[in-house]
């Protein structure tokens, strides 16, 4: 396994896939989805325009769907939901569907959505993430942060190393095996810096600036925890994640 670390979707080649690709968007995006699918949702549908996603889910029964809209971290008039993870409880959307559309996040998935496998991972769901790269042991694998409208976020960069770390703890490949590039070696660096201290990590980060800006500190605290989601959302076709375990 080859494991390569990509800071936004802008920096990830175009001209490949790897067999195996996870888009992380820490805050929020990819909490969100780990979120919902742990609480029983049916499925997350991924849309870059608004305008599609309110046209793809008309078609679907109204009882059955969710439409969560965020630009700029707020959420969009008119919308169920914004990305707030803690909005997602079991009662609200077991068994239906999230019809979502976020500034960075849905972007950087379908960024890799012609890979083999696409995942999502935060730092909730990590351990579900590298227990299944260590049981199917895929050749290369991408991991894709969503940054912010092209620039690098502190905070998927981190939960890439919280990935890269532990396939690294739990394989008895040596990190020059392992890594192949070298934002593998700053993001392991990065996590290692801040593993004990996410939350203090979110303060500095720009985007964690900007939600604790919109009254936010509550999803950020949640957005903080490590491993506590065992839930792997994988793409079942172009756009679409469901729980794969
Ligand atoms: C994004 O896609 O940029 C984020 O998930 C924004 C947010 O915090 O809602």
């Amino acid at each position: 396994m080859k494991l390569f670390v990509y800071h936004t979707p802008e920096l990830t080649p175009t001209d490949k896939v790897p067999e195996c690709a996870i888009a992380v968007d820490v805050l929020r995006a990819t909490t969100t989805m780990a979120t919902v699918l742990a609480a029983g949702g049916e499925a997350i549908q991924v849309f870059s325009d608004l305008d599609q996603l309110i046209k793809v889910s008309e078609a679907w029964p109204t009882e059955k769907r969710l439409r969560a809209g965020e630009r700029g971290g707020a959420k969009v008039p008119g919308f169920d939901l914004g990305n707030s993870p803690l909005d997602c409880t079991p009662e609200l959307v077991q068994g239906r569907r999230l019809f979502i559309s976020t500034t960075n996040g849905t972007r950087a998935l379908q960024r890799v959505q012609d890979a083999k496998v696409v995942l999502a991972s935060a730092f909730t769901n990590r351990a579900a993430v590298v227990q299944y790269l260590l049981e199917q042991q895929p050749e290369t694998v991408w991991i894709v942060g969503s940054g912010w409208e092209g620039s690098f976020s502190l905070e998927d960069t981190a939960c890439a190393g919280a990935i890269a770390h532990s396939v690294v703890q739990q394989t008895h490949l040596s990190l020059d095996e392992l890594a192949g590039n070298d934002e593998v070696i700053s993001a392991i660096a990065l996590y290692s810096q801040w593993q004990d201290n996410l939350l203090g990590l979110f303060h500095l980060a720009s985007h964690g600036k900007r939600l604790l800006r919109l009254d936010c500190l509550e999803d950020l605290k949640y957005c903080a925890q490590t491993d506590i989601l065992d839930v792997l959302p994988m793409q079942q076709e172009p756009g679409v994640l469901k729980k794969h375990k």
